[in-house]
């Protein structure tokens, strides 16, 4: 007997990778994608409902509630990252806005609501933050009860080695640096157990301009073309052949978790550091531990970190999927 499809909830800034996220999250028939909350990032956050209902459009996912979340961090003043996503946040391909409304309650409250309801339901969510995890770190203190809802969480952020917000922090933690260590601690309080797609595995899974214009050719204003267009958009900035699927590679993960290799290690958010700040700072040290002499001790939170990914099959799933759309 075939397994039930995943519940699934993406927490998304789109964003052209999040647009691929959400493409693959709402058309693969291993997944129920039951909510999805947007949060101020890669584009202010009015762009972010904009955007992601256009992807859904594109997807033929109607049902699925979107709601406009956070527009700035807890604490930090609202960036964005247009100069890679463009100033629309959706790679400026000038498409219809969707004729779907977004969800009248607050990110927070869908969040709330499809969490208590995945409890009642005996079908805890998978939750998939692609964004600064602002949206993700209210709700966890606003309605801690929700984590009877959530079976894990598997978040893009952070990474083990090199930032690429700077030289030490990843864009979505950097961007709202309380936001990440209040998710994982309130995770570690709740007993949610948490996987970080981060920049370690985050570039591997590309996809060829030459595949890319393949999924364009399907046509249709529907779920191949946009995803095409997108990866197009990416190899026309950067001058490649190819780009990274980004947030979608998490997406894959959670369908196929053979894709993933993953270390439980101790992890920490650098607040404070004047160039570290928003550094995700992962405790790869293998020896047993003299931890009387660390100063700081082991860090309290131990999470899944991705420190390899099979790129090549994971750009694939996304590829096939998209393709496979409104086939029989
Ligand atoms: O650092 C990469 C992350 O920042 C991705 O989620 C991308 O969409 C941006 O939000
Ligand atoms: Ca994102």
């Amino acid at each position: 007997m075939e397994d039930a499809p995943i519940p699934i909830v993406l927490d998304v800034d789109t964003g052209v990778d999040d647009a691929c996220a959400l493409l693959l999250a709402a058309t693969h028939p291993g997944l129920d994608l039951r909510a999805v909350s947007c949060v101020g990032g890669n584009a202010p956050v009015d762009d972010v409902v904009r955007n992601t209902l256009v992807a859904l459009e594109a997807a033929g996912r109607r049902d699925v509630p979107v709601a406009r979340g956070a527009d700035r961090p807890l604490l930090e003043k609202a960036v964005d990252a247009r100069h890679v996503h463009g100033d629309d946040g959706m790679g400026e391909l000038g498409w219809p806005t969707a004729p779907t409304p977004a969800d009248p309650r607050h990110a927070v409250e869908l969040l709330r609501d499809a969490c208590r309801s995945a409890a009642h339901d005996g079908m805890p969510v998978t939750l998939v933050p692609l964004a600064p995890l602002t949206n993700i770190a209210l709700l966890l203190r606003t309605y801690p009860e929700v984590a009877q809802g959530i079976s894990r969480i598997v978040f893009m952020g952070g990474a083990a080695n090199v930032g690429n917000a700077t030289a030490s922090a990843e864009f979505n933690v950097f961007h709202d640096p309380e936001a990440a260590a209040v998710v994982l601690d309130a995770a570690g309080d709740l007993g949610i157990d948490v996987i970080m797609y981060g920049l370690d595995v985050f570039y591997d899974p590309v996809v060829t301009r030459a595949a890319a214009t393949e999924l364009v050719a399907v046509g249709g204003r529907g779920a191949a073309e946009l995803g095409g267009r997108l990866i197009t958009f990416q190899c026309n900035r950067l001058d490649r052949d190819s780009a990274t699927i980004g947030d979608a590679g998490a997406v894959c993960a959670v369908i196929d978790p053979t894709l993933l290799t993953t270390r439980p290690l101790p992890i920490r958010v650098e607040l404070a550091g004047t160039w570290s700040r928003g550094r995700t700072i992962v405790d790869l040290r293998d020896w047993s531990g003299d931890l009387a002499h660390d100063p700081h001790g082991e860090a309290p939170t131990r999470v899944e970190v991705a420190m390899d990914v099979d790129g090549p099959r994971c750009a694939e799933l996304w590829r096939q999927t998209l393709l496979s759309v409104g086939r029989a």
